[in-house]
């Protein structure tokens, strides 16, 4: 609890008000307990406590601090407020300003509530946070206007999650994609291709997903270059977009198959283009980025692919498709060649591609999938900075066994055993050997179930990642 001089002095300025609620253990400073106190005949209004735990100075701590922050200034309708730690004097000058911007981006995304299919909406009324104690002048102005860049992109890939597949369809996807290199031209082109135009490009594999949907398929493809400078590194975001998955003539049924929340098959989308917004924000110099997404919608007609077609992907490797419910996968091998074809050094893909991975990590960790340590160490020390949880996989290769096929190159899917595993495996037959490549499986954090929304998951990392490979 607050020793250091100032949380000393701010509670004698409170007749011992802050030591006497600790120590009657009204307020213990675990993590997540909070405690608001009215201050009659002072210039604040009410004080505010939150706990921390023994924590642990993680930016995932200090979101979760933000988030209480902002909880506690919603149920008290504060218009204004400010923030500090109880000690601050020990933190060094780097940790204060990634802390304030970690407690920042919590306390935006905490505000944040997604009102646009309800009739009434209530709009958040705080308006201004001071930090307090957390760093002055050009340094955290800096680290605040990215914290804002980065929720504020956090907050588009929500809300393109939230909404349903009979407003957001490929069209309206690739729309929004189109919006963002619009609003940042100077440093984006947009490329958007029609059916007809992945059909000259032989993407038979995602256009057999695309088959049954009344609603066309857009294949989107954002570019970035920095305005100036020369670029030295060229990355690729693939991201999966099923803007609608009901698993086609494998269609989800059953108690836990969620078809209801299907929408949020284009989680893998979201991050890209959440973190395209962002990069047009940030503008990072000497890096390339490519962001990717064949977008279509999983559906059951008549012109529908059948369980035990054949389809030829764009590198030309056959595929028998005995389940129609692993479309993902048949999206990605073609969006995957194609980012392979623009030259790229570096290609992470997003995709909410299993259940098995949920199985296996949960609702809030993604797996990763990569044959590249290197890869793996830059996204897991872009993860630390950005706050979200990511668990390294095995590519076994010897499970490739499962996925053979005797018509075929290769079948779709492997069966029940390691099903992240032979998907990743699955994906990796569409990525040249000369790229270094990670998959992301993030079927768990897409979506959080308590507040019943989109988490937004991804945006900050892969945001991290670019820097990390720019040359700022
Ligand atoms: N979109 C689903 C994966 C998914 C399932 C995400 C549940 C989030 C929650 C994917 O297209 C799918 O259906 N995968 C199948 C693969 C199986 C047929 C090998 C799965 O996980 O059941
Ligand atoms: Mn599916
Ligand atoms: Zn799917």
């Amino acid at each position: 609890m607050a020793k250091d001089e100032s949380s000393k002095k701010l509670d004698s300025q409170l007749g011992g008000l802050l030591s006497e609620a600790s120590s009657e253990e009204d307020f213990t400073g675990k993590a997540g307990q909070s405690m608001v106190l009215r201050l009659p005949g002072m210039s604040s209004k009410r004080i505010g406590l939150i706990g921390l735990g023994q924590s642990s100075s993680t930016t995932f701590a200090f979101r979760g601090f933000g988030e209480a922050f902002a909880a506690a200034a919603k149920s008290t309708q504060a218009n204004s407020a400010a923030v500090t730690l109880a000690t601050t004097s020990s933190i060094s000058n780097d940790s204060k300003l990634s802390t304030a911007s970690a407690i920042a981006s919590g306390t935006l995304l905490g505000l944040y509530e997604d009102t646009r299919y309800k009739s009434e909406g209530k709009k958040p009324v705080l308006k201004s946070v001071d930090f307090v104690g957390l760093g002055s002048g050009a340094e955290i102005e800096k680290k605040l206007k990215y914290a804002e860049d980065v929720s504020t992109a956090v907050i588009f890939g929500k809300e393109l999650v939230n909404s349903p597949a009979n407003v957001l369809t490929p069209v309206v996807l690739a729309e929004e994609a189109s919006k963002i290199a619009s609003t940042y031209s100077d440093v984006f082109t947009a490329t958007i291709l029609d059916a007809e135009k992945c059909e000259e490009l032989k993407m038979g594999s995602y256009l057999g997903v695309a088959a049954a949907s009344a609603n066309p398929p857009r294949f989107i493809h954002l570019c970035y270059k920095p305005s100036s400078g020369p670029v030295k590194t060229k990355l690729a975001l693939v991201g999966k977009g099923l803007t609608f998955d009901s698993g086609g003539y494998n269609i989800k049924t059953g108690a836990g198959c969620s078809i209801e929340l299907m929408k949020f098959d284009m989680g893998g989308s979201a991050a890209v283009l959440g973190a395209a917004k962002a990069i047009g924000q940030v503008k990072p110099p000497g890096v390339e980025v490519h962001f990717i997404v064949a977008a279509c919608e999983n559906m059951i007609s008549g012109t529908g692919m059948r369980p035990g077609d054949v389809v030829t992907a764009s590198n030309g490797k056959t595929i028998e498709v005995n389940n129609t419910d692993a479309e993902g996968r048949l999206t990605l091998a073609d969006a995957l060649v194609y980012a392979c074809n623009q030259g790229v050094d570096k290609i992470i893909d997003l995709a909410t591609l299993t259940g098995a991975c949920v199985v296996a990590l949960g609702p809030s960790i993604a797996g990763v999938f990569t044959p590249s340590d290197d890869l793996a160490k830059e996204v897991s020390t872009a993860a630390e900075a950005s706050g979200e949880k990511f668990w390294r996989m095995p590519l076994e290769e010897s499970y490739w066994e499962s996925m053979k096929s005797g018509v075929a190159d290769m079948v779709n899917t492997g069966g029940r055993q390691g099903g992240s595993i032979t998907a990743a495996l699955f994906l990796k037959q569409f990525v040249d050997e000369k790229v270094q490549w990670m998959h992301i499986d993030m079927a768990g954090p897409v979506w959080n179930d308590k507040k019943r929304a989109a988490t937004g998951f991804g945006i900050g990392t892969l945001v991290e990642w670019v820097l990390l490979n720019s040359s700022s």
